[in-house]
Formats: structure tokens, sequence, C-alpha cells
């Protein structure tokens, strides 16, 4: 295991507050163990999520001050537009404040009530829109997503078989397009490689059913295909980029990610009449076409983070920080995804707490633990999240897996607090079985994990 050398120096800093386990206690009463309510003053080390939470570059502070903040024709969106041609070769872009704005533009056009949209594996909100939209959103991942022990370089890719016989069941006219995630985020942060993209644009361009990026962590894709595929290791990362794109009909992307921003989307695609709708739409729920519910300096810094990203030292560093931490819980026999992903680690808490059933949340126990004895902020992505009762049976149905999300901020934290954290893991790990299961006392009919309140069994 090498350790990994942070590619930066640090020139502005962020102290972190430190607080007694005392204090999260009580702070753990309060909210009801559930983490969203923790003030992030209160944290740690906050693995919550990687959007949204990268450390912008002395460059990209620069470029906020030449930021052209005109209603039309801002200077700093022709920037951006071209900095997005460059990458992904698409006629038309179109800015969003955030992903899943570019995800409701393009839902609201072209799902219709009894539509079906396949994906590998849809994140939370790209589901959102096409259900809210009356469609059916479809997970045709290979089946090794779902065996956490097993090795396989692009656990992300689709399974072509599901999506010849998706497309027999339902139709091509039933299906306005098609999604791959890239990296696969509720798989695992796991990449799709490019001989994947490929066949998967092959059997759609037969139906001539559009195939689109969900782009958000494109780049650590990229990096994967770079160090994983045959074929790549001598690219540029700009040239994998390029490839990929070039298969692809459109995009929707939050910058949040991969942009490494703060705030920040957008949506391209080549068919210019789509463009021309999605554009009405977004002059009536975002902003004019030029900034698409952006500041004017926002488009410079997400010109310069599409820039950056690129880097190979830092995407090899960045992977290999996520690895670093993987690598340790592994040695201390901590059940993960494997292998890491791109920008989390994801752990097996059913393995890690065998004594606490499903249906008494060993996710959340987890992640409550975390807080409570060492300050860090994780997420369950398990039957809290996604486990609901049948209506009709009255049953309760559970994931098939109860994971802990370790999500890694771009350019945020140091090697050193990898080792703290799984330090933390490895002391957790021995006391594990002192650990109790969970029980609900308060849920809200839609996505519950958000407001829940939870009790330890006693
Ligand atoms: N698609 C994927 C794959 C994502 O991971 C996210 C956000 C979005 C779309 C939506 O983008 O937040 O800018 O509207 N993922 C965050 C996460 C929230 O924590 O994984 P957004």
């Amino acid at each position: 295991m090498r350790f990994p050398a942070e590619p930066f120096k640090i020139k502005v800093v962020e102290s972190i507050k430190t607080t007694t386990q005392e204090e999260r206690e009580k702070l753990l009463k309060e909210v009801g163990n559930n983490i969203f309510d923790i003030p992030s003053e209160k944290i740690f080390i906050d693995l919550l999520t990687d959007s949204g939470t990268s450390a912008m570059s002395d460059r990209q502070w620069a470029a906020l001050m030449v930021g052209d903040e005109a209603y039309a024709g801002s200077r700093s969106f022709y920037k951006f537009e071209q900095t997005v041609k460059k990458l992904t070769n698409f006629g038309h872009v179109i800015p969003t404040h955030q992903g899943r704005v570019a995800e409701n533009l393009l839902s609201s056009i072209i799902v219709k009530e009894g539509m079906v949209v396949p994906n590998n594996s849809h994140f939370d909100t790209t589901r959102a829109n096409i259900e809210y939209h009356q469609g059916l959103a479809l997970d045709l991942v290979i089946d090794e997503a779902y065996q956490p022990e097993v090795d396989h370089p692009f656990k992300g890719n689709m399974d072509i078989r599901k999506l010849e016989r998706v497309i027999n069941k339902y139709g091509k006219d039933r299906i306005p397009v098609c999604f791959l995630t890239i990296t696969n985020n509720s798989g695992g942060g796991q990449p799709v490689s490019m001989q994947n993209i490929k066949d998967v644009k092959k059997v759609l361009s037969k139906y001539n059913i559009p195939l689109f990026f969900d782009a958000c962590r494109f780049a650590e894709n990229c990096y994967f295909i770079k160090t994983r595929e045959k074929g790549y290791e001598n690219k540029w990362i700009l040239e994998i980029a390029n490839e990929m794109f070039s298969y692809a009909d459109g995009c929707t992307m939050s910058a949040k990610k991969d942009g490494l921003v703060n705030i920040g989307g957008f949506l391209a695609l080549n068919d210019e009449g789509l463009a021309q709708k999605i554009t009405n739409l977004l002059i009536l729920i975002e902003g004019f076409p030029t900034y698409g519910g952006l500041a004017g300096r926002d488009l410079e810094a997400i010109a310069v983070g599409l820039e950056e990203v690129l880097d190979e030292n830092y995407l090899q560093f960045r992977t290999s920080q996520v690895q670093y931490l993987a690598e340790m819980l592994d040695k201390e026999n901590i059940s993960i995804i494997k292998p890491a992903g791109g920008h989390a680690v994801y752990i097996d808490a059913q393995k890690f707490f065998p004594h606490i059933p499903n249906y008494q949340f060993p996710g959340q126990a987890l992640v409550v633990e975390l807080y409570k004895r060492y300050g860090i902020r994780s997420v369950e992505i398990g039957s809290l999240m996604f486990g609901k009762t049948d209506e009709k049976t009255g049953e309760e149905i559970h994931p098939k897996l109860e994971l802990v999300r370790l999500a890694i901020p771009r350019r945020v934290y140091t090697s050193m607090h990898m080792n703290y954290i799984a330090e933390a893991f490895a002391e957790l790990h021995k006391d594990r079985d002192k650990i109790k299961g969970m029980r609900i006392t308060y849920e809200a009919p839609v996505l519950r994990h958000f407001t829940a309140r939870l009790e330890e069994i006693n």
C-alpha cells in the first residue's frame, strides 16, 4: 500500500471545531439519531457527500473575480460553453444550477406516462424525475454489482442482455432515452468500461434510442478506463473523455462533483430541436440561457474546474486516496464493496454487525456510532433509505445490501484524515458486539431517511 501524498499545497485552511463524546451524545438525542440534522460545525470529518464539498483551487478563486455578471451574453458563459464543448463535443450546452435540474428539464420534455428509462443504476434524483413524469426507471447493471466481495474492474457496466430484453419487452417507442451513470454512484461509485459504452451504444443504435450519460464523475471514470482497460494506458484523460462522449447523444451533469465546484451543472446534447424545447423551459424555471440559475463567476469556476479535473496527478491521487482508505479497512477485516469506488468507500454494515437484523437498521447503527465516538459523519444506504412497507401485503421490503457510504470530498481531507477514519473503524470493529439495533419512532411518507427519528433498542 502506498501512502498517497497530496499533489497540492495548502494555501488557505478552514479550522475544524472539535466536540466531546458527551456533547455528541446529547446532540444525537436531540435529533433522534438523524445525522442529517447535525450542524456541520459539530462534525470532525464530514463524509456525508462528495457533492458540492470540493475545495476550489487558487486558479478557481482567481477566476471568480473575472466573472461577467451580464444578464445576457456573459463572457463567462462563452468560456464555460467552450470548455464543455472541448470536453464533450456536444453542440448545445445548457447551464443549470445543479444536476437534478438538468434531469428535470430533460425528463419534463421526453418522459411521458408509461415510458421506460433504462440505466446501469439510477441515482435517486434521476429516478425521482422519471417517476414524477409517470415513467418507469429500470436498473440494468451487471449482476456482479450486487456481490460486494466480487472484484470486477468495471462493476458499473450495463448488462447488455438485460438491455435487449427490456427493449424487446417494452418496444423502442416507449424508451425515449437510455442512461449510463459514470461512475455508478448507487452501485458503489464503480466505473463503466469503454467497451461497455460501445456495446450499449451499438444496441441502442439498432433501435434509434438516444444514449445519455449521467456524467457527474466522468473524469474518475476516465481514469479507471486508463488504468484498467487495455489500449487506453497511453492516452490522455481528455482523449478518453472525448472518445467516451462521442458514443453519447448528450449528458446531464452535476458540476458539484467532477466540476470541482460548490454549485453548478449543465445539460449538453446534439439534438437541436430537443435543445430548443429544453432552453424554452430553462428560461421559465432557471434563467436566461447564458446563465441558467448560476452567477457568471460560478460559470468561470466550473470552466477552470473542468480543466483541472483532467490532470492525471490529481486523478491518480484522488483514486488512490479512496483506495488507501479501502485497503486499510480491508486489512482490519471490515467488509467493503470491492474494488473501492472512485469517490467513496462503501461498508457492508450487515457484515459489520451480523447480530443486528436488517429491520433494526445495522447501517444506521454504524452511522450513529461513528459520529458518537469519533465525530465522523457518513450516510446509510440501506433499509432506512430504501426500505418500505408493501402497501398490499403490509410486509417490510428491504434492499439487497445494507451499506454505509464514506464519500470523500475532493481536495479537502489529507491522507492523515484517512488514517484517523481507519483507526476509528478498527477500534469500533473490536467493540461491535456491544452495539444495538435501532427502531424508527417517526417517519415521513416519502424519502424518510432525511427526517426520520430513531431510538436504540435496549
Ligand atoms: N446523478 C448522480 C450520479 C449523483 O450522484 C447526483 C448527486 C446527481 C445526479 C444529482 O446532482 O445533487 O447536483 O442535483 N449526488 C449527491 C450524492 C447528492 O451525495 O451522491 P445534484
